[in-house]
């Protein structure tokens, strides 16, 4: 195994899409930024060095961090953010996983711009459960705005309404030719006829759960968030924000070129939405060239309607492992978490432009009614480590304060969530359940849940009140697939297990970034699990201090 270095020069860059040009944050100047390339037990140490005006701190999405918390990254969980002229150098392992995992800005709506893909080989001397593929692309889904994105985002924080939707998406950092002045610039996805290629598939969008397809051609799924799974075929991916899947594709077609498109899958009903297309280009490296002049166009897919939830579930509950897993049973702590948004009604003397969510309120979203609220002053972890009293409180619910019918009419009186910083202790080594179950307050939504520091594995998932005396022997308890962020249905439920067996302290999200602003987060502190062989490091000396 070997150490891969890099330099991340985090900068201000003059950024064009749609004709418009942007001050953006980047990587090396880059956008996306630099993709890693490593191999399963590979090192990895990242030196990030911020010449920007804003703050910043980088996750390295997926990475299990095993003993490494200081290096996970979120802004004020494990670490204090890189002030503008400080650096920080993550330096952690890649332990056990194979696959796509990739890599964002874990504060504000920094990570807009500044992310980029981490691409883990097999481990040294071994080989991929399939056929080695000719060639190993990358296809990251983003989002851009004609604006600042960390404006759209306060604009919102300060309205208390729903941000500005994106006006593109993009597929490595290009929207394609469906758009205004980007045709020039539209990605190529070159393969030979009768060649496989490996296409890894993330999704990058701030806000966003994507369809994802290439025209005439199956897409065998063969790992997803660094994990392979059973292979199976599909013509449509559905990614959540943070989700990755690896696909392979044959050309098996006439020698032609074939658009790869993007779109929403928009859960939320009613609520505005960026409806365009992303498109890059799949291209036989035999096609004939298009003639000059010419305006055809190449073979386009057909993406499933914005609200399609049967499709979209059908993907997601296709997942399995490749073989016989170990799902924890004898669960020590069975929780039940509920995932949704709310309103706060706004406080009298408020001025009405605070308020603008319907009816004079604010936006808001919670777990368990608490609304999770970033300390300011230090990262939990480093509060945590050095017993320092008053950053956060261990009363996070483990188990919603009523029981009401959660995907039915909510009663108004149930959508106020408190606001803290609650956690939820774990006992290192204890085996965890969470039965996560989406809400209809407010909106109901589709949720991206996102967990640092683990994978899990998904037993179920279903629609309507998660109901043990009937739920529970539709559990996977054989080949369920292992994940680090699933999509909690619409109206719907998941659940999942893991073993705590990585001490720190680890944030639980949507990975809707939007809904993290509104508080739909909380963390879990998994002890050190002295006297056992996995111990949190101490911290490192060039730690971001607040
Ligand atoms: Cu991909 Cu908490 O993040």
């Amino acid at each position: 195994a070997k150490t891969v270095y890099h330099d991340f020069v985090i900068q201000e860059t003059k950024v064009t899409r749609l004709c418009k040009t942007e001050n953006v944050m980047t990587v090396n100047g880059q956008l996306p930024g630099p993709t890693l390339e490593v191999n399963n037990g590979d090192s990895l140490v990242i030196t990030v060095v911020n010449r920007a005006k804003e703050n910043v701190t980088i996750h390295w999405h997926g990475v299990r961090q095993i003993t490494t918390a200081w290096a996970d990254g979120p802004e004020f969980i494990t670490q204090c953010p890189i002030r503008p002229g400080a650096s920080y150098t993550y330096r952690f392992k890649i332990s056990g996983q194979e696959g796509t995992l990739w890599w964002h800005a874990h504060n504000s709506w920094v990570r807009a711009t500044v992310y980029g893909a981490l691409v883990i080989r097999p481990k040294e001397g071994t080989s991929y459960p399939f056929a080695k593929p000719k060639r190993d692309s990358v296809v990251i889904l983003g989002e851009w705005w004609n604006a600042n994105p960390l404006a759209v985002i306060r604009e919102a924080m300060r309205t208390g309404g729903a941000p500005n939707v994106s006006d593109a998406y993009t597929i490595n950092g290009q929207p394609g030719d469906l758009y205004n002045c980007s045709t020039k610039e539209t990605v190529i996805v070159p393969i030979d006829s009768g060649e496989t290629n490996l296409i890894r598939v993330i999704n990058a969008a701030l806000n966003q759960q994507l369809f994802f397809s290439i025209a005439n051609h199956k897409l065998t799924v063969v790992g997803a968030d660094a994990s392979y799974v059973k292979p199976f075929t599909t013509n449509v991916l559905m990614l959540g924000p943070g989700q990755t899947t690896d696909v392979l594709i044959k050309a098996d077609q006439p020698p032609a070129r074939y658009y790869i498109a993007a779109r929403a899958y928009a859960s939320a009903q009613g609520a505005p939405f960026d409806n365009t297309t992303t498109t890059a280009i799949l291209e036989y490296k035999t096609a004939p060239c298009p003639a000059k002049g010419s305006s055809s166009k190449p073979v386009m897919p057909t993406l499933p309607a914005f609200n399609d939830t049967a499709t979209a579930t059908a993907f997601t509950s296709s997942f399995r492992s490749p073989n016989k897993v170990l799902v924890p049973t004898d669960i020590d702590e069975n929780l039940f978490f509920t995932a949704g948004l709310g309103i706060n009604p706004c406080p009298p003397n408020a001025p009405s432009s605070t308020c603008q969510a319907p009816n004079r309120t604010r936006f808001t979203a919670s777990m368990n009614n608490v609304s999770f609220a970033l300390p300011s002053n230090f990262s939990i972890l480093q509060a945590h480590h050095h017993s320092v009293p008053g950053v956060f409180t261990t009363d996070f619910p483990g188990k919603p304060p009523v029981a009401f019918d959660y995907t039915g009419n909510v009663p108004r009186s149930l959508w106020t969530p408190i606001r803290g910083t609650k956690v939820y202790k774990l006992k290192y080594g204890s085996k965890v359940q969470i039965v996560l179950q989406g809400t209809n307050i407010q909106t109901a939504e589709n949720h991206p849940i996102h967990l640092h520091g683990y994978d899990f594995y998904i037993l179920a998932e279903g629609f309507g009140n998660f109901n043990p005396a009937t739920d529970t022997s539709k559990f996977n308890l054989v080949d369920p697939p292992l994940r680090n962020t699933a999509s909690l249905p619409v109206k719907g439920w998941t659940v999942i297990r893991f073993v705590a067996d990585n001490p720190g302290v680890w944030i639980m999200h949507c990975h809707l970034d939007v809904h993290i602003g509104w508080g739909l987060a909380m963390v879990f502190i998994v002890d050190n699990g002295i006297g056992e062989l996995e111990t949190l490091q101490q911290p490192p000396a060039d730690l971001p201090v607040c």
